[in-house]
């Protein structure tokens, strides 16, 4: 029985990938390297010293799903294919919603019909909105995105709710990540944006190596112990091991849960900066200016869920967070 990795040669599929096949696990990778480099696939390859198929397909393409589930036989799909710049998806919300949600449906179509209903599903902790207060809970009601691309996020689960509803022979989990930052250990593979990052950690990481000249911090009048934003940064290798204890639980039965996959600890850009500054031996030049429209001032999680139901936590703190991503970067100043 095989796992189908959609989205597996991105940032956080890549990570997962090696840790299911270090597990022993026959991994389908699929990607349409809409957002990763197939040299992804040669590293995933090198670090865990095993073997997986690689399909280039878009979860979209229908014909294409099916003959994957025709020629194999897939137990589970860890879906983490998808679009998440949330800046673009306010420009270009049509396809976002097509990509995302289109994509999922295309996806979860061909997985009925073959007979595979069992599905991890990437969500994010954007779905809880701004009126929530941290620390978050999946208790607390989900709902007032404020862009299509967390929309995207909170539609699917809905539809992979209503799926489940419809058909309880489905198993669903859906995981809703905090701020993935950090990389492998090896510094052989790790986030590698397009263009100029739009997150903090990729985007102090080539400050570090002089890609970009200084950090810009949006805003430091939040109501925060500096006044610069919280959020709740996990390591990707423990998110990448979070997907093993949801896969277990996908596989052990039916139902539908949703889990925080988070550390519980919130830090501020600042903290970041002067983690990072402590990690690297570098100096992070920065200027605050204003506000980035549509962030909140604080979003960190309770993860208490997932280490009670899944048996998982996170084990790396912010030193480990900050030293990985920055030998990633140093190691590879383009990317991959
Ligand atoms: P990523 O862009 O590195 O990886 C996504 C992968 O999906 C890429 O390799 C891309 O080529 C592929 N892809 C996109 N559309 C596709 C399609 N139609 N068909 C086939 N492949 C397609 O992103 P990531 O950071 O690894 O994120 C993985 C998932 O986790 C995404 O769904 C993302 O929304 C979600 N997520 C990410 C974060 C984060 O901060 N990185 C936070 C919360 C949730
Ligand atoms: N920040 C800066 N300067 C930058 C980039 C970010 O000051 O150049 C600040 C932001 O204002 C925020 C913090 O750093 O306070 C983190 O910002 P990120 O863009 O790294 O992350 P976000 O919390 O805004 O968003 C991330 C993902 C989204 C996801 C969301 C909630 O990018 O996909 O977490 O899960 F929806």
């Amino acid at each position: 029985m095989s796992i189908l990795v959609t989205g597996g040669a991105g940032y956080i599929g890549s990570h997962t990938s090696i840790e299911l096949i270090k597990e022993g696990y026959d991994v389908i990778i699929l990607d349409n390297f809409y957002n990763s480099k197939p040299e992804a696939l040669n590293r995933i390859k090198k670090i865990s010293g095993g073997d997986f198929k690689f399909v280039e397909c878009d979860i979209r393409d229908r014909a294409g799903l099916d003959k994957v589930f025709a020629e194999n036989d897939i137990e589970a799909v860890i879906h983490f294919a998808g679009l998440k710049a949330v800046g673009e998806s306010c420009r270009k919300p049509l396809e976002y919603y097509e990509n995302n949600i289109g994509g999922t449906v295309t996806l979860c179509q061909a997985m009925r019909d073959a007979g595979c209903k069992k599905i991890v599903f990437s969500s994010s902790a954007t779905v809880y909105g701004s009126n929530n207060p941290s620390p978050l809970r999946e208790d607390m009601p989900a709902g007032g995105t404020t862009n299509p691309y967390g929309t995207t996020k909170l539609y699917i689960e809905r539809i992979l709710e209503d799926l489940y509803k419809s058909d309880n022979e489905w198993s669903v989990v859906l995981l809703r990540y905090f701020n993935p930052i950090g990389a492998h250990k090896s510094g052989l593979i790790g986030e590698d944006p397009n263009g100029i990052p739009n997150n903090l950690m990729p985007y102090i990481t080539q400050v570090a190596i002089g890609k970009l000249n200084h950090l810009n911090v949006f805003g430091d009048d939040y109501p925060t112990h500096d006044g610069t934003g919280v959020r709740d940064y996990i390591h990707v290798v423990d998110l990448a091991m979070g997907h093993l204890c949801a896969l277990k639980k996908a596989c052990s039965g039916t139902g539908c849960d949703v889990y925080n996959l988070g550390t519980g600890k919130g830090y501020s850009v600042l903290d970041v900066v002067k983690a990072f500054e402590k990690a690297s031996g570098q100096t992070i030049k920065y200027v605050v200016g204003d506000r980035r429209p549509g962030d909140i001032a604080i979003c960190y999680s309770d993860p208490s869920k997932a280490k009670a139901e899944l048996g998982w936590e996170a084990k790396f703190g912010i030193d480990e967070m900050c030293a990985d991503s920055w030998n990633w970067q140093k190691n590879n100043p383009q990317g991959l």
